[in-house]
């Protein structure tokens, strides 16, 4: 076997834990694996659950093997605020009231992207939520106005008494997990993974306050954070959502940001109209995953589960979080959404959780035997409301059935309302009136104010974390000619990662963030106040006599299973770190300030540069980072610290502190301030991992998203955020197995669609007669395509840099293979290699295409046309 193939087998292994939406994806890896290619007929809806008990759980691992090993009795019992006998006087005089119906209406909750007010009313929703991508509008996001009027749309039609006895207001949510980022002008703080480097609980309530205060501006009530995920291999796509891999740091945060996102309980101001309610999320242990894998399955003992990703929960609930939401994630094989032991045993008996429980993003269709539409195993486990966003009409059918013919016990239905009234009342939903006339709806003046944007800028500095500073190279002077390169220099979207304007957070320009700043705005402003030069080159090309160099480079965004990577290697994708190399040889000083949602293997970025600072995911506040640059004021030095272990090889994806093996390059609480001794000598270049793991180089997309290191691009220009259209070529996400798994393409004029990078080496894969593989459809004008390699036609190079082969697409989706060395016969450079897919579309056609990627060859069942 090649080492490519055993790249692919590895990669169909890692997957194959993972719950898709549909199962069908994982037929379609399990078919790479064994070089077949998927029959259509395999491609079902039906969510199949025995795929993935197939891997037994290894029993040395797991000394609770079978899940029912659950020992309540071992679980921190917790006092939580006492029952408010008014509040439950209230809920005893309402629910006799309320219609079988509206207590099915109750426990459901749609997406407000596919429901609309008079249905919320029709069917007597308890609740709407807004997903990542789902603002009311053409936009992922909305300006406060947009938002504040379609919340007042909700809630009017909720309370409209037509035809009940009683009407219960709607409750909207929406995550806000680093600030209201959905909400245009809103502040975007630091995600988890950075404030978890502050070690400061306090200014994390501040945060959650200021958070709490902008989510009332635009008329919503609660927010889906915080996320109290431990994670624990840092290949996860999430793991930015987590303050730590250290339980401790989690459980020093949860109560602070539970209450200065509620207010306190029992204090004057709990739940008054500055306060949202907030979610713990997700319950329980989706940083705990086999392989880090997303949705996956916590092959964990008991002790694991409560010791460590317990641990934010218990001061989450003792503070009186009123919602928790259930994870995607399994334990043991069972889904935590029909996990009675820890939802109804753990967490509301044992720990007296009073609050609610709310499911996660048609999470209960991945219990075995149910689909988004039909779940009384949920429900009947101890979830109290399903997050059924555009299955929710369907769901309402199947459950209320399930009450009527006792599926679901009548006293389990009326516990779940109880829970959600009991929230409701206790956030003062049925007295605070409709969303626009709360006092701080549409006051634009407290929305991204300077005291939250300062705040903000504050959690930038003590997030910074100081890794290598060599003959204290930092802090630098301002007054001198500082060139600034990278492509996140310039990139507030870049700065902020997923969930950020968007759900995915990818291609959003600067001017989308009315009132933020760029890092290179904020080292401009600084150099610029002293008498100093600032010469911004993006990709490093200038020919300049600088005194000294600050690259700003990473991850580009990403959210939840799109993030998920094979090991912890940096694959940079849309700059090459070696071009810093020429200013090294030069002597002029380095400084690399890296981006990221996770520490990642960077030995040579570290290499190659004198200073390294590892800057997180820091938001919109980029000033932040000029300030402690240039020590803007005496008293600013860096004070942050690692919360997560960075890591010596690629392959160290679990790297945790206090559990063995642990050898990591830095360890957890690491990071320098002025006054060290900085120096970080050479450090092996090798990644640990061989070749053929190195990143995805031979999977260039995958569930609708360029992997690391390629990306998309229309002539020549990248495109991350869908619907996206340049010059004649629109690009947009549609399904094909799984949801937003597939992209579209239409032509309205000539031009080129790529997937591209800088030149990688294909040569060893073209002369061992692998191929390219994707899927493709035709969807509207000429069925044939253009299916090239090579260079991007489209970018003004020689034509002959690429070569093209047509392609007969049919309105079905197929399988499409070209084998390498056709591309290579022609002349294509496979030694480097930009573009590994170039289609070149006519006038008025559109194809849908999936899963592109190298495979190994079908025996000549190709070949190289004429
Ligand atoms: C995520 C949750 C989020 C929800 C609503 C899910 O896919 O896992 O964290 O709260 O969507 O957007
Ligand atoms: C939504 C997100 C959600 C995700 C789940 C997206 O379309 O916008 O909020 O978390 O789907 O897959």
């Amino acid at each position: 076997m090649s080492r490519i193939e055993s790249a692919v087998k590895q990669r169909s292994s890692l997957t194959h834990n993972r719950l898709f939406r549909n199962a069908s994806l994982m037929a379609l890896f399990v078919a790479l694996a064994s070089c077949q290619s998927v029959p259509e007929k395999q491609i079902t809806d039906t969510p199949d659950e025995t795929a993935e008990t197939t891997e037994t759980p290894d029993a040395s691992q797991t000394a609770n093997a079978s899940p029912s090993d659950i020992h309540p009795e071992l679980w921190p019992s917790i006092e939580t605020p006492p029952l408010d006998p008014a509040i439950e006087a209230r809920i005893d005089e309402i629910l006799p009231q309320l219609t079988l119906e509206q207590k099915v209406g109750q426990v459901i909750q749609a997406d407000s992207g596919s429901v609309t007010p008079e249905e919320v009313k029709q069917y007597r929703l308890g609740s709407v939520l807004s997903g990542g991508n789902s603002a009311p509008g053409d936009k992922p996001y909305a300006d406060a106005a947009t938002w504040l009027a379609a919340a007042d749309a909700y809630y009017n039609a909720s309370i409209d008494p037509e035809g009940v006895e009683i009407a219960i207001p709607v409750i909207w949510g929406i995550d806000a997990v680093h600030g209201h980022a959905n909400l245009l002008g809103a502040t975007v703080f630091p995600h988890n993974v950075g404030l978890g480097a502050t070690h400061n609980p306090e200014l994390i309530g501040e945060i959650a306050s200021a958070t709490a205060q902008e989510l009332n501006i635009s008329g919503h009530d609660w927010t889906f954070a915080p996320t109290l995920a431990v994670p624990q291999n840092d290949r996860w796509g999430r793991t930015y959502e987590g303050f730590s891999e250290a339980p401790s740091i989690v459980a020093s945060y949860s109560a602070e940001i539970v209450n200065g996102l509620q207010g306190k309980t029992g204090a004057e101001d709990f739940m008054d109209n500055t306060h949202v309610i907030s979610s713990a999320k997700h319950y329980l242990a989706d940083g705990g995953t086999e392989n880090g894998i997303d949705q996956g399955d916590a092959l964990i003992s008991e002790a694991e589960l409560r010791d460590i990703h317990a641990a934010g929960y218990a001061p989450a609930v003792e503070s009186g979080v009123l919602s928790v939401m259930a994870s995607f994630s399994a334990w043991q094989g069972v889904r935590m959404h029909g996990n009675k032991d820890l939802l109804t045993d753990v967490l509301k008996d044992r720990m007296n959780f009073n609050g609610f429980v709310v499911g996660d993003w048609n999470g209960h269709a991945l219990i075995k035997g149910c689909t988004a539409t039909d779940c009384p195993q949920a429900l009947n486990a101890g979830l109290d409301m399903y997050m059924a966003p555009d299955s929710w009409r369907g769901l309402y059918e199947s459950t209320l059935e399930h009450v009527k013919s006792g599926v679901i016990p009548m006293d389990r239905l009326d516990d779940a309302v109880r829970r959600i009234l009991r929230v409701k009342l206790a956030a003062g939903t049925f007295e605070k009136g409709a969303p626009s006339t709360r006092p701080l709806a549409g006051d634009l003046s407290q929305l991204g104010s300077a005291d939250h944007r300062a705040l903000a800028r504050q959690a930038v500095r003590e997030s910074l974390v100081l890794l290598k500073n060599n003959d204290g190279v930092l802090p630098l002077d301002t007054n001198q000619t500082v060139l600034v390169v990278g492509p996140g220099a310039d990139s507030i979207a870049k700065a902020s990662g997923g969930w950020t304007l968007s759900w995915q957070g990818a291609g959003h320009s600067n001017d989308e963030f009315p009132g933020g700043q760029s890092i290179l705005s904020g080292i401009t402003n600084a150099v610029s106040e002293a008498g100093g030069d600032v010469i911004f080159s993006p990709d490093a090309s200038a020919d300049v006599d600088a005194d000294v160099v600050i690259a700003i480079y990473g991850e580009d965004p990403y959210a939840e299973f799109r993030g998920d990577l094979p090991n912890v290697d940096f694959m940079p994708n849309d700059f090459d770190p070696e071009a810093l190399s020429r200013f090294r040889d030069a002597g002029t000083p380095v400084v690399s300030v890296f981006l990221s949602g996770r520490p990642l293997w960077t030995n040579p970025e570290i290499n190659i540069s004198d200073a390294f600072v590892a800057a997180w995911l820091p938001g919109s506040e980029g000033g932040g980072v000029a300030d402690i640059l240039f020590q803007t004021d005496p008293n600013f030095d860096f004070t942050g610290r690692l919360s997560y272990s960075w890591p010596k090889l690629a392959s160290q994806n679990e790297l945790n502190a206090g559990k063995e093996p642990y050898d990591p390059l830095f360890p957890l609480g690491y990071g320098l301030s002025y006054d060290d001794d900085g120096t970080v000598g050479p450090l092996s270049e090798d990644s640990g991992i061989d070749e053929s793991e190195r990143g995805d180089k031979g999977v260039f997309l995958t569930n609708g998203a360029a992997s690391v290191p390629w990306g998309l691009m229309i002539n020549g220009t990248q495109v991350d955020a869908f619907p996206f259209t340049l010059e004649n070529v629109e690009v947009s996400s549609i399904d094909h197995t799984a949801q937003e798994d597939a992209l579209q393409i239409g032509w309205s004029g000539p031009g080129v669609f790529a997937i591209g990078s800088y030149g990688q080496d294909f040569s060893r894969e073209s002369n061992g007669a692998l191929e390219l593989a994707f899927n493709a459809v035709s969807r509207g004008g000429p069925a044939s395509l253009e299916v090239g390699m090579g260079c991007d036609a489209g970018e003004g190079n020689d034509e002959d840099c690429a070569a093209f082969l047509p392609v007969e697409l049919t309105s079905e989706w197929q399988e499409i293979r070209l084998s390498l060395s056709c591309f290579a016969d022609r002349g294509v450079n496979m030694e480097s290699l930009d573009r590994p897919l170039i289609l070149m579309g006519t006038p008025g056609q559109t194809v849908g295409i999936s899963e592109v990627r190298l495979a190994t060859d079908t025996n000549g069942r190709i070949d190289c046309g004429s």
